[in-house]
């Protein structure tokens, strides 16, 4: 089975766990969109009464192309469930995500949650987190100055590795909330809670990629069928 076919096996089962009335997180990225695409399918032939909170414009799209209702965070207050993707799954369900740039939103969203469930296709989970780049949000003004402070708190963690201006052609690439993203590549994240903490710390870092102990269960395509896990 090739990644595409995992992820929208990983897709169509979480679309199966929303249930009518429910508002539910809809996260952002190419798995997530297998979800999106499911639920949006589930909601026309079973017309279930579903209220989405999209994580990004371009899922926000994708829902009101499938005529899903939206609503924003402040109107849901609550969330009943989140279905998103990752770049990583570490163990214990802790990710890296922000791979797609929504990382600030999509961990607004996971933290509004009752139920918080990953979807991803197999290679992304690994024995531990580090290998994809670690998304760093950080405000506008003096990106530059942040990223270089960013580089020496890692490096006393043990982390060598320049933080990388993410360019979407030749300019910078912002998120959805006009933010610059660094992605740092540290390698293998030995103590992923010293690093969340670091980074938190450090004035000028809206939001890192790290989301540690907010995953409840996982639903990873595999050759053999979904594998579900719990956290
Ligand atoms: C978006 O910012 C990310 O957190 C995505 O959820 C993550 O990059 C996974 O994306 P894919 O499902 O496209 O691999």
């Amino acid at each position: 089975m090739i990644a595409e076919d995992q992820k929208r096996a990983a897709g169509e089962a979480a679309a199966a766990l929303v249930e009518d009335r429910m508002v539910v997180g809809l996260g952002t990225g190419s798995t997530a969109a297998f979800f999106i695409r499911a639920l949006a399918r589930r909601a026309a032939v079973e017309g279930l009464r579903i209220r989405g909170v999209p994580t990004s414009k371009a899922t926000a799209e994708l829902a009101g192309a499938g005529a899903l209702p939206l609503i924003d965070l402040d109107e849901a207050g609550e969330i009943d469930l989140v279905v998103d993707g990752a770049d990583e799954i570490g163990p214990g369900l802790d990710l890296i995500k922000g791979g797609g740039g929504a990382l600030l939103r999509e961990k607004l969203v996971w933290e509004a949650a009752r139920r918080r469930v990953v979807i991803a296709d197999a290679a992304k989970r690994v024995a531990q987190l580090g290998r994809f780049p670690l998304p760093v949000e950080v405000v506008d003004f003096g990106h530059a100055v942040t990223a270089r402070r960013i580089a020496h708190a890692v490096a006393a963690l043990g982390c060598e590795a320049a933080p990388r201006l993410r360019q979407s052609g030749a300019k910078p690439l912002t998120s959805d909330g006009g933010n610059p993203i660094y992605d740092l590549p540290c390698g293998a994240v030995v103590d992923a809670h010293r690093l969340a903490r670091t980074l938190k710390g450090i004035t000028g870092v809206i939001e890192h990629g790290l989301f540690l102990g907010l995953a409840d269960e996982a639903l990873i395509g595999t050759n053999d069928g979904v594998l579900r896990l719990a956290s």
